[in-house]
């Protein structure tokens, strides 16, 4: 995610806002960008790379000492990475200057509208027109451009602004992307998330959606989005600079579990246009040809990549009508695999760098076959090795166990679903439409579900000692069933076993006793019945019963031992918000057992060796 940092006081700004600048390194970006405002001149200097690669232009040769500026390390989302696109972006005349972190929805249209009335664009992204908004509407009050600019904006948005005329303010404002306000003894910050600023101050204020702050060297007038003044109470940070980057959570992966519903909207982010029930996917680069001529799609992964591309072949059959096989990435490239100029291949990796899947991409386009790629890492090996690509934006992640990358990939893969079925006439504009309309909604009932967290941490509390778990699911939710077992299995070190719930009688039903934990995924479906039918065997042999289930599910308490409860969704959706009280059990079964979640043992976050 970008990462973003203001300062106005008397120390030279691009010295401190570099500074900050190197402590959201651990966020990821691509490129990055310092501007400040000196003898009513705007200054910029910006370019792609790593912060110790571009230190020269950003600090050491840096032409002016000003005490005023912002400051931006981009994840690229709209527009590669590159210095044209690496943030602030200025205006038509660089008078105004913008750093962003978020996703502006309607980019596109703005951007339609704005270079019809004259502006030029110098970029790719979405950001820049946030810039042209504010100086469309500019006269001469900066706080006030900037609140008629973001009335236009439809997304997400944090941004600091400066303006070549007004040396002595900071603008900010913020809508569903984290800003802060670090108060400091004459001098004042703006940042993404504290790490930025903990060196400098302890004291800061969290901005709430639609608010923003006029940040001057005095002090900081908070408003709304009306522009009148809100009081707003400071908390002081006794995080040390370690536990700021986990934003104030014990764990990496904890904190990326509870970024789910941002990520879910900046993976739709710009995507989406309910009004036409369409979807966007600007790097996909298949053609008409290519989509009508596909007969079959075959997915290549590995571990939790390789679960979203089961989840993937229930979306695609069932919205897109043409057969898809799942095959794991390190067997498909020994076995000849039987693919041809008919076949889409669709590869799917957070990483991008998984050499089994690299393997299988080149495998696969050896023999003639179109390759998708599925990927979070921008310009990663992967990218370099496919016809097309769906970038799933989930941000960084560090936790070596994949929770969000997961929820980005199932997302990309709803959205790729949607789209291929309008484009073969499977689905009507109306069924796109609601579903887009259900997608938007999804965050928030996932947020639902992060709220029972601490009822998931007194059952995850009652198995410690098992020392194996069987996960049963069905349909769309057998992949959900496969990757909570890997879950636990990868940060608790206690052996899970996935099967189709219908399965268990085939065999597995032998292991259950009541020493046996069976967590069953049993949300309302069209395969429920059945579902309940397999867990009445389970109780019938004493097996120890859990089972996530869908919130007013009365029928289920009877069965089992314990319930974690879900919102009601589209049974398309039902693997996106089932594997959140997967991951979280998992997450405290290992947390309680004393482990180290963020880095199992014998683990690497990316296998880039076979
Ligand atoms: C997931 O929790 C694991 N860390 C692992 O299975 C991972 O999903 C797999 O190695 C694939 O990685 P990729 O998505 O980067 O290709």
């Amino acid at each position: 995610m970008c990462g973003i940092i203001g300062y106005i006081g008397s120390k030279p700004a691009n010295e401190v806002i570099f500074d900050g600048l190197t402590r959201l390194e651990y966020r990821g970006y691509d490129s990055a960008g310092i501007a400040v405002v000196d003898k009513h001149k705007i200054h910029v200097r910006k370019d792609i790379g790593k912060l110790r690669n571009i230190r020269k232009l950003l600090l050491d040769e840096f032409e002016s000492t000003s005490s005023i500026g912002i400051g931006h390390t981009r994840w690229a989302t709209h527009g590669r990475p590159s210095a044209f696109n690496a943030h602030p972006h200025g205006d038509c005349h660089d008078s105004i200057m913008v750093a962003h972190n978020g996703i502006i929805e309607n980019f596109m249209k703005l951007r339609r509208e704005l270079a019809a009335s004259g502006h030029t664009f110098k970029s790719e992204t979405d950001s820049e027109v946030l810039a042209h908004l504010i100086e469309a509407s500019y006269q001469g009050d900066l706080k006030q451009a900037v609140l008629q600019a973001v009335k236009s904006v439809e997304g997400a948005y944090a941004i600091a602004v400066i303006h070549k005329d007004h040396p002595d303010k900071i603008i900010c404002a913020r809508k569903e992307s984290p800003l802060i306000v670090g108060l400091g003894k004459g001098e004042n910050f703006v940042a993404s998330d504290v790490t930025a600023i903990l060196q400098y101050t302890r004291q800061v204020v969290y901005l709430d959606n639609f608010e923003g702050a006029e940040v001057s060297r005095e002090g900081i007038k908070f408003f709304n989005a009306d522009g009148n003044d809100v009081e707003k109470k400071s908390v002081q940070i006794d995080w040390n600079p370690v536990a700021a980057e986990k934003g104030g959570f014990s764990h990496f992966m904890l904190k990326e579990i509870f970024e789910q519903p941002q990520v879910i909207r900046n993976t739709i982010g710009g995507r989406t246009s309910e009004e036409e029930g369409k979807i966007y996917l600007e790097e996909l680069k298949l053609t008409g040809p290519d989509i009508y001529r596909t007969q079959r799609i075959v997915m290549v992964a590995c571990g939790t990549a390789y679960y979203a591309g089961c989840v993937g072949k229930y979306l695609l059959e069932s919205l897109v009508r043409i057969p898809v096989e799942c095959d794991l990435a390190s067997e498909f490239r020994y076995r000849s695999p039987l693919v041809d100029a008919n076949t889409l291949v669709i590869a799917i990796s957070q990483s991008g760098e998984t050499a089994d899947t690299l393997a299988a991409v080149k495998e696969a386009r050896k023999r003639g076959a179109k390759v998708l790629g599925i990927v979070n890492a921008k310009e990663s090996s992967l990218t370099r090795e496919v016809d097309g690509l769906v970038y799933i934006h989930a941000g960084p992640e560090i936790g070596v166990a994949s929770t969000k990358a997961y929820i980005a990939m199932l997302t990309a893969l709803t959205l790729l679903a949607l789209m291929l079925g309008k484009i073969r006439s499977v689905l009507t504009p109306e069924y796109v439409q609601e579903k887009i309309r259900e997608l938007k909604i999804l965050p928030q009932q996932i947020e639902r579900v992060l709220d029972r967290k601490d009822a998931i941490r007194d059952i995850a509390a009652t198995c410690l000692d098992a020392r194996s778990f069987l996960y049963l699911g069905r349909g769309f939710n057998y992949p959900t069933a496969l990757e909570g077992a890997l879950k636990l299995k990868e940060i608790s070190y206690i052996h899970a076993e996935a099967y189709a719930a219908g399965e268990m009688k085939h065999g597995p039903i032998a292991l259950i006793d009541h020493e046996m934990p069976v967590m069953a995924i049993v949300t309302e479906s069209d395969v429920y019945d059945k579902t309940i039918s397999n867990l009445k065997e389970v109780q019938a042999r004493s097996g120890r019963l859990l089972a996530i289930a869908t919130e007013g599910d009365h029928e289920i308490t009877s069965l089992t031992e314990h319930v974690i409860e879900v919102p009601r969704v589209s049974d398309i959706f039902s693997p996106i918000i089932n594997v959140v009280p997967l991951q979280l059990f998992a997450y405290y079964v290992a947390d309680l057992r004393g482990l180290d979640v963020d880095q199992p043992r014998n683990l690497a976050k990316s296998v880039t060796v076979e």
